[in-house]
């Protein structure tokens, strides 16, 4: 059975206080470049968990709003603020980003999240999540956010259960695998500053690592778009009809019959 996640996460953080280690991440080192860049002060993080990064930020002068589901990340967190100087820059609330985000439109020079969008989200939610981050940040505002990539070690892994779209849950953890195009198709009404990638952990982890800048509003604004996004949604769609269990054999040969002769190849 698949634990419900936000039991799941209090009862990681309650078992171990630095569950990802006390130091910043190296993706909070490369977000605060980019937010020294643009003159960002003001940042929103989204699933700030233990706060490594969340203190980071606010040591090197930011202003940070926490939104984080786990009532056990947001006590840890204001228990390690007490007496600190940096407490009055760093404000938390418990809150599930599935919900609308509780801020009035263009409130922050930018907003962090790393490791939240491949959290147990449909893609549904994901691009419901980014258009309030959207609505919140101000125009010409940086969204620095990193997830789990498709080229993750626990990606599609023998112990893994397979949970629908590129949803998998292992050791008690769902998470939400993004491709490239994935990534592309969710950026609507922002520019796409870049697309990297990154290592974490011991496993390790493999991130893509994406900034984006709020241009114009998501309504009509253009899908950045060009042939390898086609291939890469056009791959994302065998991926989620062959995940195991979504297709028997019979319809499996029919796609590829009717994929090899729109593809011109005599069967
Ligand atoms: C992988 S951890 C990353 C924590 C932190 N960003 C870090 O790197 O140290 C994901 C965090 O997102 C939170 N989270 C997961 N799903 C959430 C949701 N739907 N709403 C709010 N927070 C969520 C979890 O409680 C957890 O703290």
């Amino acid at each position: 059975m698949i634990p419900d996640q936000k039991q799941h996460w209090n009862e990681i953080y309650s078992r171990n206080a630095e569950f990802f280690g006390e130091e910043p991440s190296d993706f909070a080192k490369h977000a605060l470049a980019q937010f020294r860049e643009n003159g960002v002060s003001e940042l929103l993080e989204l699933g700030p968990g233990q706060g490594r990064d969340t203190i980071y930020f606010a040591e090197n002068g930011l202003v940070i709003e926490g939104l984080d589901y786990s009532s056990q990340s947001i006590s840890e967190l204001n228990a390690k603020l007490e007496g600190r100087s940096i407490a009055s820059r760093i404000k938390l609330q418990m809150h599930d980003i599935r919900e609308p985000i509780p801020f009035p439109d263009s409130t922050f020079d930018a907003c962090y999240a790393h490791m939240l969008l491949c959290m147990h989200f449909k893609e549904n939610d994901i691009q419901t999540a980014l258009a309030e981050i959207h609505r919140v940040i101000r125009p010409g505002g940086l969204v620095v956010y990193s997830v789990r990539s498709t080229f993750d070690p626990h990606y599609k892994h023998p112990e893994a259960t397979y949970l629908g779209e590129k949803l998998y849950e292992i050791g008690g953890f769902v998470v939400h695998f993004f491709s490239e195009a994935m990534i592309r198709k969710f950026a609507r009404g922002f520019k796409i500053v870049n697309i990297g990638r990154l290592k974490e952990g011991s496993l390790p982890r493999d991130l893509f690592v994406v900034v984006l800048k709020k241009t114009g509003p998501i309504e009509g604004a253009a899908v950045e778009g060009n042939m390898s996004d086609a291939f890469g949604l056009y791959q994302d769609f065998f991926d989620a009809a062959y995940g195991p269990g979504v297709l028997d054999k019979k319809t499996k040969f029919l796609i590829a019959v009717g994929a090899s002769l729109a593809a011109g190849c005599e069967t």
